[in-house]
């Protein structure tokens, strides 16, 4: 499965899973950069491969390091940098990582900059390792990275299958701080093999409705599956994406304990579908583009958050905008789902909102809080 993988040319499921990898490092970098309060990065990639595909397209150690230069190079600037440190792992892939490392830097000293002011240096701070993973995640000096608060850390988990990345892992991830992190996992397989005492090993699969769900709704059900472990007792934010290939689901888990890392990664997956930001398929069964009907502004699942967001807000549930814009948050939306709707009501005269108003809907851990009263 290993010689496969990598031997072939990224299919298109891969090319989309690595594009929102991309892009979900490059929105989160430049917070983690900007945060005073964080004095070092550490970006982890457990199964990073050899760092491309037999055509030369980057795998996600390649495409980290690619992102981490910043769009101008403004991070490869040694004054303006804040340390950054990469852990690669992968049990059977490490010394074509390297090698593909090395060669990746010979030509970016020979194209962008001399190698005296590179940001990068192999064994200083960019680290290859051929571990296991469970040895890897269980390793002391990993387990006081990721308690501590003062440090970034920024977690891809591309594992085969689904059995790396199991209760234990990710309850440990969630309750990291100053961590966000994202995993692969092949749903269908979950689905089809629910039973089956391997897959229970991982996945306790009697919590989960398979029988009652259609295929593109599997991954999503698991996503919730993993939310719910962590229940109600932290302050955490779980986003998923679908990827169908051919007959088959696999998708993105995305953790995170702070509104601005959900904002950034719901961000990528709207921009990747911008009827539901939630997979490559047509998961709400909405008008598609180029026929008469497309309507992105007003898509079922947009709809169906603002009929949600609407009965919250006139029983009271929600009385502030950071309630209703965490709502939306929730239900896996933009917040300015709420703004929307708490202006539709105020102008249907059947709510006022007082106190410090605003329409902020970005950054809402710094929003001004206002009162919702209904009129
Ligand atoms: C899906 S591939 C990773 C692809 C890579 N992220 C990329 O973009 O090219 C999964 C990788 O996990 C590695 N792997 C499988 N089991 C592992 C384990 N138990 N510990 C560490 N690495 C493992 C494999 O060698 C393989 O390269």
């Amino acid at each position: 499965m290993v010689e496969k993988f990598h031997n072939k040319p990224f299919d298109e499921a891969t090319m989309l899973k690595l594009d929102i990898f991309r892009e979900c490092f490059r929105e989160w970098l430049p917070v983690f950069v900007h945060n005073p309060k964080i004095s070092k990065i550490f970006v982890y990639d457990f199964f990073a491969g050899p760092g491309q595909d037999c055509n030369g397209n980057h795998g996600s150690p390649l495409i980290l390091l690619n992102e981490a230069k910043g769009e101008r190079k403004q991070y490869c600037n040694p004054s303006s940098k804040k340390a950054i440190i990469f852990g690669f792992n992968d049990k059977n892939e490490s010394e074509s990582l390297k090698e593909n490392i090395q060669r990746y830097l010979s030509c970016c000293h020979k194209s962008e900059c001399q190698k005296s002011e590179c940001l990068f240096k192999l064994e200083e701070n960019v680290f290859v390792r051929d571990l296991d993973f469970k040895d890897c995640f269980s390793s002391e000096i990993l387990k006081q990275k990721l308690a501590c608060e003062d440090f970034g850390k920024f977690v891809l988990l591309d594992q085969f299958g689904f059995s790396q990345v199991d209760e234990t892992v990710f309850k440990e991830l969630a309750r990291s701080p100053s961590t966000d992190f994202i995993f692969f996992i092949a749903s269908s397989f979950i689905a089809r093999f629910k039973d089956h005492p391997y897959t229970k090993k991982y996945i306790d699969t009697s919590k989960i409705d398979f029988d009652n769900a259609k295929p593109v709704d599997k991954h999503g059900l698991i996503a919730d599956y993993f939310a719910q472990l962590i229940g109600n007792e932290q302050e955490f934010y779980l986003h998923h994406f679908t990827i169908r290939k051919g007959a088959n689901y696999y998708g993105l888990i995305f953790g995170t304990g702070h509104t601005y890392g959900m904002e950034k990664f719901l961000k990528v997956c709207w921009a990747h579908d911008e009827l539901a930001g939630e997979s490559n398929d047509n998961k709400y069964g909405d008008y598609q583009k180029g026929t008469l009907f497309y309507d992105p502004e007003n898509s079922n699942k947009i709809e169906l958050v603002k009929r949600e967001l609407r009965a919250k807000i006139l029983s009271g549930d929600i009385s502030d905008n950071i309630s209703g814009l965490k709502f939306a948050l929730k239900r896996r939306c933009l917040p300015k789902l709420f703004v929307h709707m708490a202006k539709e009501l105020e102008r249907q005269n059947l709510i006022k909102r007082v106190g410090k108003v605003n329409d902020q809907a970005t950054k809402i851990h710094s929003v001004p809080r206002y009162q919702i009263v209904l009129a």
